[in-house]
């Protein structure tokens, strides 16, 4: 029996957004504008959560199940503009001391991770000038952009990293209101006031957790605040921001426009990896399927960068009138800047005599009608029984 991905969602998040929390994996979290969209996102992103916490060594296990279960629904509430966040069922609990050391540590991998973005954006930033803001409300990842009155994608880098580390002060304030931050100075050295704030932020939260592992309270905008969800808020802002100046970087170096598509079949355990990131759960079980599967495709699509592989899809065909697409499935850290497209191109290219069929996952129909499929009522499938 495989349990499916239980899932909180939070529709209105972020102005209007559907928000998807995944509490099982406290911080995991991903958001669309449509909430059929934002479902459709949950599978690949724990798989995205699960790999980078592989990449630093902390082995989890992938969900045996690419299906989601809906838990609670529960919307943000807003006044006078002031947007608050949902506090679920879930998030009222005791939390274990398990789960604070889990946090400290997947934050240091996130803060590791900074650290060497920053790096590369420094190098950018001298040659180039500044981050373009690259904003994330119009490209790739919603088509339909949501109007928010403060649009974080113009902050320059040092104010998102600026950002991080107030919003880790904020965020511990929440629960210990009278704590105050005296460290480093907000305005001086980004690097020494990231550091403080956040050994600042663990040292209280550890002592709140102490003193009462199911803290709750209400800040002065009315907002309910337990210690479960300032934990997973801590990891997923970190998170956040990471992949918004990842994502910000990739675009000013024009990294996509860099990749090519390999026909030769991938490694096996480079596409378990990716496939497991993606949530194609069923396929990565039983390894002599696996090979099978690529052995028996007549044609397969992938995309490196950086030895990893990053992007993948197959055909079965005959070359000349019908082929069948299958298992499409773009890196987490990779969707929304246009791999898919550039894969997708590679797989119909110019073969126009062809009528390509393939099984759309619910909530990824936009991808594949931006890419000229149309939905079909003649089509039909009779679905493996095992
Ligand atoms: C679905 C998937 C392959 C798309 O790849 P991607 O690299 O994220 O997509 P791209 O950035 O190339 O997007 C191309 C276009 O499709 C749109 N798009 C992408 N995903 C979409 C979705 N789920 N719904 C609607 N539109 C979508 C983009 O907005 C973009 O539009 P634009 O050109 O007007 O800007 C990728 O998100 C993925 O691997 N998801 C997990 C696995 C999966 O669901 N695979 C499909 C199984 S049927």
């Amino acid at each position: 029996m495989t349990e499916p991905i239980r899932v909180w969602l939070e529709p209105g998040y972020d102005y209007g957004r559907t928000g998807a929390w995944m509490l099982d994996y406290p911080g995991c979290f991903s958001w669309a504008a449509a909430r059929e969209r934002a479902l459709a996102t949950v599978p690949s992103a724990v798989g995205g959560f699960v790999d980078w916490l592989l990449e630093h060594g902390e082995a989890t296990p992938f969900p045996d199940s690419g299906e989601v279960a809906v838990i609670e629904e529960l919307p943000v509430t807003r006044e006078d503009g002031y947007e608050r966040n949902a506090t679920f069922d879930a998030d009222r609990r005791l939390v274990t001391p398990d789960e604070i050391e889990a946090m400290a540590r997947r934050l240091q991998f996130a803060r590791d991770d900074l650290r060497s973005l920053t790096t590369r954006v420094t190098t950018y930033e001298s040659e180039h000038g500044s981050l373009p803001s690259g904003d994330p409300d119009t490209t790739g990842r919603d088509a339909e952009p949501v109007t928010k009155p403060d649009n974080p994608a113009v902050r320059t880098s040092h104010e998102v990293l600026r950002h991080i580390a107030g919003v880790e002060i904020w965020l511990t304030s929440r629960l210990d209101r009278r704590a105050r931050f005296e460290g480093a100075s907000r305005d001086g050295d980004v690097g020494e006031y990231l550091r403080a704030s956040r050994s600042w932020m663990l040292d209280r939260i550890r002592a709140l957790h102490a003193r009462d592992p199911a803290s709750e309270g209400v800040d002065g905008k009315g907002e309910a605040w337990t210690l479960a969800k300032v934990v997973r808020r801590l990891v997923y802002h970190s998170l956040d921001h990471l992949h918004e100046l990842d994502d910000r970087l990739a675009r000013a170096e024009r990294v996509v426009e860099l990749l090519t598509v390999d026909r030769e079949p991938p490694d096996i355990d480079a596409l378990a990896r990716l496939l497991a990131a993606t949530g194609f759960v069923a396929w990565i079980r039983d390894r002599a399927r696996l090979e099978q599967m690529v052995a028996g495709s007549t044609e397969t699509f992938s995309v490196w960068r950086d030895a990893r592989l990053i992007a993948f899809a197959r055909t079965l065909g005959d070359g000349a009138f019908n082929a069948y697409v299958s298992t499409v499935a773009v890196h987490p850290r990779w969707q929304g800047r246009g791999v898919g497209r550039l894969l997708m191109n590679a797989v119909v290219g110019d073969r126009d005599g062809i009528k390509f069929v393939l099984d759309a996952r619910e909530g990824v129909h936009g991808f594949y009608r931006s890419l000229g499929f149309e939905p079909s009522r003649t089509t039909m499938a009779r679905r493996p029984t095992r």
